[in-house]
């Protein structure tokens, strides 16, 4: 009986490692990353023709993550050449912003080190288009 309960306990604890993988931040910068990028961006990043960039050639992960974080904040102007845009993001928060930007860093450009919450409040109070 004793036994029983040990393999039990050995499993409960399997199955609890294994799900709490899914609230991982890589795994939540890629949840963040379908909702909110993904319509426009596509699901591997690809964009779309000359409309939407892609962001597998995109040189901006490998840059500060600054611009990045304001990029995704305020979005970007209308493109002269394309006449298409990219809406500003309010929704995401601190947290939010951060696990979607290790995401992507780590996704395009392999870089592991992660930005912090704190980094992210830096950079979105010295973002130049702050509204
Ligand atoms: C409504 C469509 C749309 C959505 C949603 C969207 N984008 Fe964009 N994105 C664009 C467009 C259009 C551009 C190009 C704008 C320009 O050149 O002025 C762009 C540009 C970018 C760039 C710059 C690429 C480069 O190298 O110049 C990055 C990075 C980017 N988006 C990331 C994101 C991320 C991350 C998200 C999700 C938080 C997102 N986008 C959501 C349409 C979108």
């Amino acid at each position: 009986m004793y036994l029983f309960i040990r393999r039990f306990l050995y499993i409960a604890l399997l199955v609890s490692v294994s799900t709490s993988c899914q609230t991982n931040p890589y795994r939540q910068g890629h949840e963040l990353y379908k909702i909110n990028c993904e319509s426009c961006h596509m699901e591997d990043g690809s964009g779309l023709a000359k409309l939407i960039p892609s962001l597998k050639s995109s040189g901006l992960f490998r840059s500060t993550p600054e611009c990045l974080i304001c990029l995704i904040r305020h979005g970007l102007d209308k493109n002269q050449l394309t006449g298409q845009q990219m809406p500003a993001n309010k929704r995401l928060n601190d947290v939010e912003l951060a696990n979607l930007v290790n995401y992507l860093r780590q996704e395009y450009a392999s870089i592991t080190i992660a930005v912090t919450t704190e980094e992210v409040n830096a950079c979105l109070a010295n973002c130049k288009d702050e509204e």
